[in-house]
């Protein structure tokens, strides 16, 4: 298959063809994803919580997110490199916006930047969209807003919230967005807000009804499950096999059964020399 570019991802929505993206943290995460032909791999600020354990995504640094982006970019051949912005690196001013922006996109190889947010960054996305660096919006549930919204619940639930919404899309399309994610709201404010824009929408727990989806790898892996968001359709419980696999290893160990004396183990050249020495 070919490098997906902005203009794969642009072809895909003119032919209403679903865009597929997940996220991946690392370098074994990114080429099983790129492998299995995703659109477009994310190192999402997620990364903060299903990868380092911290207990929000407010925690990660600019430098800890462009670590990972080395990794994933290393282990991504054809799918478009998209890493978040992290909490606080972008908020202050357009300057900053830009300063930060160009560190991920340069030290970290990446070729899109996502950021949160509606109408109130719309000057900072404009610039950064200017300067060259191609930009996703992200709106609804913002998890750096977390706390001035109360925790993670579902938004858009009124007429007048998903108006607010629906504001945020169209200011984002207007500063020159290539796509918006919308997390956590109704199936019909996320269908509308796609049906109102010019530009893909890519839903996660918004419904079957945006141009594209996205989920958390570790999630629907069912790496993380400390918990799952009903959003989430769990694909495989690695988690279980992997606590499998390693409680198996530690019998084996501990039973003189691994390793095997022949199958997993270096003869010498012959018997004379295992002699001498
Ligand atoms: O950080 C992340 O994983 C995200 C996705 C949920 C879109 O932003
Ligand atoms: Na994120």
């Amino acid at each position: 298959r070919k490098k997906v570019t902005i203009q794969t991802i642009h072809s895909r929505y003119r032919k209403k063809i679903p865009i597929t993206m997940l996220t991946a943290y690392d370098y074994p995460t990114a080429q099983t994803a790129d492998r299995a032909e995703t659109d477009i791999i994310l190192v999402g600020d997620s990364l903060a919580m299903v990868a380092l354990g911290y207990s929000s995504t407010a925690k990660l640094t600019v430098d800890e997110m462009i670590h990972h982006c080395k990794a994933v970019s290393r282990g991504c051949d054809k799918a478009f490199k998209l890493a978040d912005m992290t909490t606080g690196s972008y908020q202050i001013s357009p300057e900053q916006a830009l300063t930060n922006g160009f560190r991920i996109i340069t030290e970290g190889s990446m070729e899109a930047l996502k950021l949160e947010g509606g109408e109130e960054i719309a000057e900072t996305v404009h610039r950064m969209t200017q300067a060259g660096i191609p930009i996703m919006g992200h709106i609804g549930l913002t998890p750096q807003h977390e706390n001035a919204l109360g925790g993670f619940r579902v938004q858009g639930k009124s007429a007048k919230k998903a108006e607010k919404i629906l504001k945020d899309a169209l200011a984002l399309q207007e500063a020159g967005c290539f796509g918006i994610v919308i997390e956590c709201v109704p199936s019909p404010v996320a269908e509308t807000i796609t049906s109102l824009l010019r530009i893909p929408t890519i839903g996660i727990g918004a419904g079957p009804h945006t141009s594209g989806q996205v989920l958390v790898g570790q999630d629907m892996l069912g790496i993380f499950d400390r918990f799952v968001p009903k959003f989430c359709k769990q694909y495989a419980h690695l988690g279980n096999n992997i606590i499998g696999a390693y409680r198996e290893y530690n019998r084996e160990v501990r039973e003189s059964i691994f390793p095997d004396a022949n199958q997993h183990t270096y003869p010498m050249s012959s018997e004379k020399e295992l002699e001498e020495w």
